[in-house]
C-alpha cells in the first residue's frame, strides 16, 4: 500500500483520551450561519465512530474560517457541535474555549465514549504560529496517556500547532479520511492507470506552476482551462483583450509548453473561448478562436470546441485528476465548460479523482458526485499534495 502512516488501528485507544484533529470548517450562510455543506463533518465521521466504539474519549478539535488569532463570534464551532451530534446520533459537548479553563474541565471530566468539541483553535494565536506552548497545552487536555489522531486532511499541508506541534508530545497517528486520500490520490500519481489526464483549471498560473511542473512528470496528457488558459495564450502571441492574464508569468508558460513537448506529455490548451463584454452573469457573450479576443472583450468559458476536444480526452482516460473549474461557472451563462468536464467524468470508466474547493463544489452542485471514484476534502492540501510538497500535518505522524 502506498500509505506508510500508523493509523488508528494501529494503536490502542481504549480507555483513553484521544485528541482528535478534524477539519471542521465548513461553508456557512453569510446571514444565519447555518451550515450549507456538511460534506468534511460527514467525512470525519468513520474515525470519530472508530474511536469512540473502541472505548476512547474523544477531544475533537479544529480550525474555522480565519478568525487570526482574535475570538470572532461568527466564526464559533456551536453549530458544528450541534451538526455533529445530530450525526453522530449521540451527545456532543461544546467548550466554549480551546484550551482555557472550559476546555480542561470538560476534558477531564470526559468518560470512555464521549467526544467533546473544542472551540475555534484560530481564536488562539498560538495555533498557525505553531507556538509549542499552545502545542503543549492541547495535548495535556489528553493526559499522560494521551493519543493524538490526525485527520483533518484539508488542513495536512498547515503546519500549525494542533496539525503538526502537538504531534511532539503525544503518540501521533492518522485517521481513516487522510489515510483514505492519500491512499487513493497517491495511488493516483504512483502508479496510474493509464493514460493519466490532468484537467486544471482556476484563474491564475501562479497558483498552480507547482502542480503542473510535477504533473508533466507524471500525466500523459495535461488540460489546461479556467482563467490561466489565457495566460498561456498571450504567452503564444494570442490577443487576450480584457481578460485574466498574469503578465509576470508568461515564460513560465512558455516553457511548460517546451517541456510538455520534450517529454512527450500532451498540452491541451482550450482553441475556442465564450467571451463576454463585461464580468457581470447577463454580459453579451459569443465564441471566437483563442487568441483572438477583442479589446473590451474577456474570455469566461472554454468554446464548444474546446468542450468537445477535452471531454474526449476524459472519455479514452485510465485516471482522471481534476482540479479548478473550466470557466467563470458561478454566472450560469458561463458554466457550460465546467459542466461539461463534470458530466464527462461522470461517464467515463476511468477512475476519477476530483481536487477539492471549486471543482468538488462543482460536481456536488451538478449531482454528479456518486458518480467519481474520490472527492476530496482537501482544496490547498490536495494541490501541494499533487506538486510533490511534504504535508508537515502527515510527516509528523509515526511510521509503520
Ligand atoms: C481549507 O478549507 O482548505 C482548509 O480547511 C484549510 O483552511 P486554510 O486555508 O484557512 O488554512
Amino acid at each position: 500500500m502506498y500509505y506508510n502512516k500508523k493509523t488508528v488501528t494501529d494503536i490502542d485507544v481504549k480507555g483513553k483520551k484521544v485528541l482528535c484533529r478534524c477539519d471542521f470548517n465548513v461553508p456557512q450562510d453569510k446571514q444565519t450561519g447555518a451550515i450549507t455543506d456538511d460534506k468534511r463533518i460527514r467525512a470525519a465521521l468513520p474515525t470519530l465512530q472508530y474511536l469512540l466504539s473502541q472505548g476512547a474519549a474523544v477531544i475533537a478539535c479544529s480550525h474555522l474560517g480565519k478568525p487570526k488569532g482574535e475570538v470572532k463570534p461568527a466564526l464559533t464551532l456551536a453549530p458544528v457541535a450541534e451538526r455533529l451530534q445530530q450525526l453522530l446520533g449521540q451527545d456532543v459537548i461544546f467548550a466554549s474555549d480551546s484550551v482555557g479553563p472550559d476546555a480542561q474541565a470538560k476534558a477531564a471530566a470526559l468518560q470512555p465514549g464521549q467526544i467533546l468539541l473544542l472551540e475555534n483553535l484560530r481564536f488562539d494565536k498560538g495555533e498557525e504560529k505553531n507556538d509549542p506552548a499552545f502545542a503543549k497545552a492541547l495535548a495535556d487536555l489528553a493526559g499522560k496517556d494521551g493519543v493524538y489522531v490526525s485527520d483533518a486532511f484539508g488542513t495536512v499541508h498547515r503546519a500549525h500547532a494542533s496539525t503538526a506541534g502537538v504531534a511532539e508530545y503525544l503518540p501521533a497517528v492518522s485517521g481513516y479520511l487522510i489515510q483514505k486520500e492519500l491512499e487513493i490520490i497517491g495511488g493516483a500519481l504512483a502508479a496510474p492507470k493509464r493514460p493519466l489526464v490532468a484537467i486544471l483549471g482556476g484563474s491564475k498560473v501562479s497558483s498552480k506552476i507547482g502542480v503542473i511542473n510535477n504533473l508533466l512528470e507524471i500525466a500523459d496528457t495535461i488540460i489546461i482551462g479556467g482563467g490561466m488558459a489565457y495566460t498561456f495564450s498571450a504567452a503564444q502571441g494570442g490577443k487576450v483583450g480584457d481578460s485574466l492574464l498574469e503578465a509576470d508569468w508568461m515564460d513560465y508558460a512558455n516553457d511548460m509548453v517546451k517541456k510538455a513537448e520534450e517529454k512527450g506529455v500532451k498540452l491541451l490548451l482550450p482553441v475556442d473561448t465564450m467571451i463576454a463584454d463585461a464580468f457581470a452573469p447577463d454580459a453579451n457573450a459569443q465564441v471566437v478562436a483563442t487568441g483572438e479576443i477583442p479589446d473590451g472583450w474577456q474570455g469566461l468559458d472554454i468554446g464548444p470546441k474546446t468542450i468537445e476536444l477535452y471531454t474526449s480526452a476524459v472519455a479514452n482516460a485510465g485516471t482522471v485528476i481534476w482540479n479548478g473549474p473550466m470557466g467563470v461557472f458561478e454566472f450560469p451563462a458561463f458554466a457550460t465548460g465546467t459542466k461539461a468536464v463534470a458530466e464527462a467524468l461522470s461517464k467515463t470508466d476511468a477512475i476519477t479523482i476530483v481536487g477539492g474547493g471549486d471543482s468538488a463544489a462543482a460536481v456536488e452542485q451538478l449531482g454528479y458526485a456518486d458518480k467519481m471514484t474520490h472527492i476530496s476534502t482537501g482544496g490547498g492540501a490536495s494541490l501541494e499534495f499533487m506538486e510533490g510538497k511534504a504535508l508537515p500535518g502527515v510527516v509528523c505522524l509515526l511510521d509503520k
